[in-house]
């Protein structure tokens, strides 16, 4: 990737005349062209030269340099043709056969929490359990007694597949409660403090749509799937806004660094978690980086679908986009869990679980009925579905809606699309519906 240079040029499309020519009422073409020749051209703040730059636009679909002004494109080609555009204060960047592309867009993230878990215990990548232990060791150190360690990116697959448990972190975490997320997040692990303050014991039973792992005597080991997780994780203290707004400065930086110029934010809303959450940072975060121009990263929002008719609301009020940097995008609601936490809704059990099928996290009514509603308001429908019973499942159901509300380009999304049975790859074209797949759901990577 290093000889890779990403620009964040917000458009990518060659305006060769200032906006100043064209908002100034225009006069007799004669004098029009005298004037221009008089004046100049608008001067470029950037000049990049040297480079090996994709634009995207078939008649010239590689350039050496580009000028850049306010944040847009000036104009793109030959050398000579952009140096006109240098002027006082322009920076010219030489970039040494680099190449240079359009921002990426990433069409599935959850923003704000990837912003806050930069700011927790970092256990992606770890392989072993004794780093894991030593990461929450050190953490504990660093952390107020009674008050939360919170982590994630764990993935058991990376030290040979055990789960860990409550047992590995107790000792190092007596006096502070802990919850760490597995990478798919459908999963975690509390430590016992964590347990007690959730009222987890021998005797809870496992709540609707979720699993309470335990050992062979019936004790908790600590990992909580899906629905159960929200046991502990509704004793956590809801993020502050300050540190939510921070949230967004740090996934924004991220992103940009990346490359990608553009998120689609499926938000915070996650099976048996609050609809609300997506919405307080709809208002407390994203309205408010709008309004004090801090937003630096376009974002597409999603919001949970059981508050379709808020969203309807909402769009008839201000339309779909807010500024340039906020866009509302559609409503999305959840088929099953994930195959790492053995929720993903599959035909066949599990090998390591036999009796277990997965778990389908929303009634069928249910969602027939708000994507029907959503649909027919026109809302783009975003349903994670990651097994292969819930992938047909959702594919019948978008069928189903499609001919009761008619043709129109709707497309319905299936998010992840990770596990399909023998067939169903081809019911995507056939229905028009958008496999919408991350490589993190790829489970021959190693991730
Ligand atoms: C540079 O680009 C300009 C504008 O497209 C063109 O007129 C000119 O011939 C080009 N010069 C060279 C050396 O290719
Ligand atoms: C839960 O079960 C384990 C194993 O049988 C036992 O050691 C423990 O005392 C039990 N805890 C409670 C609170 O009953
Ligand atoms: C969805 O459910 C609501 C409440 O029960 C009902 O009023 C509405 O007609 C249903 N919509 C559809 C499309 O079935």
């Amino acid at each position: 990737m290093d000889f890779v240079v990403l620009l964040h040029i917000f458009v990518f499309a060659p305006i060769l005349f200032c906006i100043t020519f064209l908002s100034l009422p225009l006069p007799s073409p004669t004098y029009f062209l005298a004037w221009k020749s008089q004046l100049s051209q608008p001067v470029a703040d950037l000049v990049l030269r040297n480079g090996v730059i994709y634009t995207s636009d078939d008649s010239l679909p590689f350039a050496d340099s580009m000028a850049v002004a306010n944040g847009r494109v000036l104009c793109v080609g030959n050398r000579s043709f952009v140096q006109e555009f240098e002027g006082y204060g322009t920076q010219v960047l030489d970039l040494g056969g680099k190449v240079v592309v359009p921002g990426f867009i990433d069409s599935h993230v959850h923003f704000i929490d990837g912003g806050l878990q930069m700011m927790q215990v970092k256990l992606r990548g770890v392989n072993k359990k004794e780093e894991f232990i030593r990461r929450i060791k050190d953490a504990a150190q660093s952390t107020k007694q009674g008050s939360w360690i919170l982590g994630g990116g764990w993935n058991n697959d990376l030290w040979g597949g055990d789960l860990p448990a409550a047992s590995w972190i107790n000792d190092v975490t007596p006096n502070n409660p802990v919850w760490l997320s597995r990478v798919d997040g459908h999963m975690g692990l509390a430590n016992s403090v964590a347990l007690t303050l959730a009222g987890i014991t021998n005797l809870t039973d496992d709540p609707r749509g979720g699993t309470i792992l335990r050992t062979a005597n019936g004790e908790p080991t600590g990992v909580l799937i899906d629905s159960a997780r929200t046991l502990v994780t509704s004793q956590i203290p809801e993020d502050s806004v300050d540190d939510r707004r921070e949230a967004l400065h740090r996934a924004s930086n991220l992103a940009l660094t990346r490359g990608v110029t553009t998120v689609v934010d499926m938000g915070r809303y996650y099976p048996g978690f609050s609809t609300e959450l997506s919405w307080d940072d709809f208002s407390d975060v994203y309205q408010w980086a709008n309004s004090m121009s801090k937003m630096k990263i376009r974002v597409c929002l999603f919001f949970s679908m059981e508050t379709w008719s808020r969203l309807v609301g909402v769009i008839n009020r201000v339309g779909h986009a807010l500024s340039e940097w906020i866009y509302i995008g559609g409503v999305k609601a959840f088929a099953d869990g994930s195959l790492g936490s053995n929720s993903a809704l599959l035909y066949e059990p599990y090998v390591d679980d036999p009796d277990n099928y997965g778990l389908q996290v929303t009634e069928l009514e249910a969602l027939l009925n708000m994507t029907t509603e959503s649909d027919l308001n026109g809302l783009q429908v975003a349903i994670h579905a990651i097994g292969d019973k819930a992938n047909d499942l959702i594919l019948d159901m978008y069928g189903l809606v499609a001919s009761t509300n008619g043709m129109r380009d709707r497309r319905f999304r299936i998010e992840h699309a990770q596990q399909l049975a023998a067939g169903t790859p081809g019911r995507f074209g056939k229905q028009r519906v958008v496999a919408s797949m991350q490589y993190k759901q790829c489970p021959s990577l190693d991730l």
